[in-house]
């Protein structure tokens, strides 16, 4: 739930991507709490309704829609946009939030994965949802909100597009020797190029007062493995993991006016991890 007041966002209508995830329902509680109406999408049907249940439970006055929305396909996300929009309904903030992020494990003696054997078919994917698909809905909807000279595009990044992964944090003695799966390239490339895109964006549609940022989140705990808890933890400046709400006050404070004047730019909250 946000500390911003449940005017804040009032009358505003938000769409998070990918929002059947572990962050997705989090950035609705924060902007619902706010007074946004939300449409939480994905491709995951079953995922949707179980984040919607999850999301009234914390906040019983929420206003979530939810819709089977793949972003990686252009006129999928038109015809949305076409059907959900009219005159005076739009989307006036967009949470590009959806990404893949595979894991890549120890398969008896290999570490499947790594970049001598990258599988092909998942780079395509994981540049398909994270980069193309974010361009889809920038292009689709910030379009119509260029057109109404107002609107708010939030990019979700990562502190990996600040760092290279230290890939010993996935090793039980913090070496390269042991590693048991890598962060794969693909994650790096995909939030990178966020933030290309955020200051592309966000010189494109300044002077239609569309403000694109981006917020780069570190590691979320979600019962990690305690050898990968305890490395990370070392190498983070507070000390910890973040817990899943911690993120809601900055997206709140990117979609609303608190954040008028910012544009082009990140919020980095990675506990100090990228310092
Ligand atoms: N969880 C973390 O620790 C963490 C840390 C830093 C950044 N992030 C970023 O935050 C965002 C959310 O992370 P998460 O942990 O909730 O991820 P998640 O894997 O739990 O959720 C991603 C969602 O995207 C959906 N999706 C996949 N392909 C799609 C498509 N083609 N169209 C629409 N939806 C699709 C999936 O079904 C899934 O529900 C991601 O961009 C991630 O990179 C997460």
């Amino acid at each position: 739930m946000t500390n911003f007041t449940r005017n804040t966002l009032k009358g505003r209508t938000a769409l998070i991507t990918g929002g059947a995830g572990l962050l997705g329902p989090r950035h609705a509680i924060g902007l619902s709490s706010a007074g946004a109406k939300v449409i939480l999408t994905d491709i995951n049907a079953e995922g949707l309704e179980i984040a919607k249940n999850k999301i009234l439970k914390i906040y019983n006055e929420a206003h979530i829609e939810t819709y089977i929305l793949d972003i990686t396909n252009l006129d999928a996300v038109k015809n949305f946009q076409k059907t959900y929009t009219s005159k005076n309904k739009y989307i006036d903030i967009l949470v590009n939030n959806a990404a893949l992020n595979p894991t890549m494990k120890k398969v008896g003696a290999n570490v499947t994965g790594k970049i001598e054997d990258y599988d092909m078919d998942q780079w395509n994917d994981e540049i398909n949802v994270g980069i193309t698909g974010a361009f889809i809905c920038s292009r689709v909807f910030g379009t119509r909100m260029a057109a109404e000279g107002k609107g708010v595009i939030i990019n979700i990044s990562s502190d990996l597009a600040i760092r290279a992964p230290d890939q010993r944090v996935y090793s039980p003695t913090m070496s390269f020797d042991d590693i048991q799966s890598y962060k794969p390239l693909g994650y790096s490339i995909v939030k990178t190029a966020l933030i290309g895109m955020t200051r592309y964006l966000s010189e494109y549609w300044g002077h239609k007062n569309v403000r694109v940022n981006a917020l780069l989140p570190g590691g979320v705990f979600n019962n990690q493995p305690q050898q990968l808890v305890d490395n990370v933890k070392k190498r983070t400046l507070l000390g910890r993991w973040t817990n899943l709400d911690e993120y809601e006050d900055a997206i709140v404070f990117l979609a609303s006016e608190s954040s008028a004047y910012m544009t082009g730019r990140s919020i980095v909250m990675d506990g100090g991890r990228s310092v």
